[in-house]
């Protein structure tokens, strides 16, 4: 059974008083046991969030690909999980536009954090371009092919492990979304191309989920959970994210 999971990107967002905001999304978590929700501070928060959200799984938002060295800056994936983190998002369509993070690198990180003990959350999306031209699901698919770690059969638990987040660039932040065909038509082709691994990997939505749109999305039969930005800051924005997760119907694998 794949439990619905909803994340919180807080992206470069938030500070020690946010800390108030963390915990009152983790007791509100605590209201809808059937629903896995983490949230991903920037990494400044990582280990107050731990201990102010008591239990709730606390994420890092990117890490390098080596487990360590003179990469001054980064953030190993052993470290964030000597953070406490106990997951991390790679791939985020803001690194790979803004910092030019290409598949093969995606591919170490994610490999990298898997080796380090954490979950992924590996995040792939096509620009409007792309959409407009009728190309996004072959795009998406290329894209997931070059940024999945290698061997995923080979890996004890690997697929359970990781979970892909479709993003649409255009349809973050921006208010927009696809219609619900269109995400139900890319998250089936994610899963399908994923084979046997398919089955047990949650493939999250993101990109501009509300607490409007959240039901009609969770209820698409391959849309596991959301991956959620600006939404997810505040309790009232994020708790009828997670309450329409816990209401969207679970599907078995
Ligand atoms: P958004 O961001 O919900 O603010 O659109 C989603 C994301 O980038 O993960």
């Amino acid at each position: 059974m794949r439990r619905p999971f909803v994340v919180g990107n807080w992206k470069m967002n938030g500070s020690s008083a946010s800390l108030t905001d963390a915990a009152a999304i983790a007791a509100h978590a605590r209201t809808q046991p059937s629903v896995d929700v983490a949230l991903c501070p920037p990494a400044t928060l990582l280990t107050r969030m731990v201990d102010a959200v008591a239990g709730l799984p606390v994420g890092g938002q990117d890490c390098h690909e080596a487990a360590k060295g003179a990469f001054t800056g980064s953030i190993a994936a052993s470290m964030l999980r000597d953070a406490g983190a106990t997951l991390v998002i790679v791939g985020h369509s803001e690194r790979r536009t803004l910092l030019g993070e290409s598949d093969g690198l995606v591919q170490a990180k994610a490999m990298a954090a898997l080796d380090a003990g954490l979950s992924v959350i590996l995040c792939v999306g096509e620009p409007l371009e792309v959409r407009d031209a009728g190309e996004a699901e072959a795009y998406v698919l290329a894209q997931l092919a070059g940024s999945l770690p290698r061997d995923l059969a080979a890996m004890t638990g690997g697929e359970a492990q990781l979970a892909i987040a479709y993003e649409p660039i255009w349809a973050i932040g921006t208010g927009r979304t696809p219609s619900l065909e269109d995400i139900a038509a890319i998250h089936g082709a994610i899963r399908a191309s994923l084979g046997d691994s398919g089955a047990a990997m949650r493939l999250l939505y993101g990109g501009s989920v509300n607490a409007s749109n959240a039901a009609d999305i969770l209820a698409l039969p391959d849309v596991d959970g959301a991956l959620v930005g600006g939404a997810s800051l505040t309790l009232d924005a994020f708790a009828p994210i997670i309450d329409a997760a816990a209401l969207a119907p679970v599907t078995s694998d």
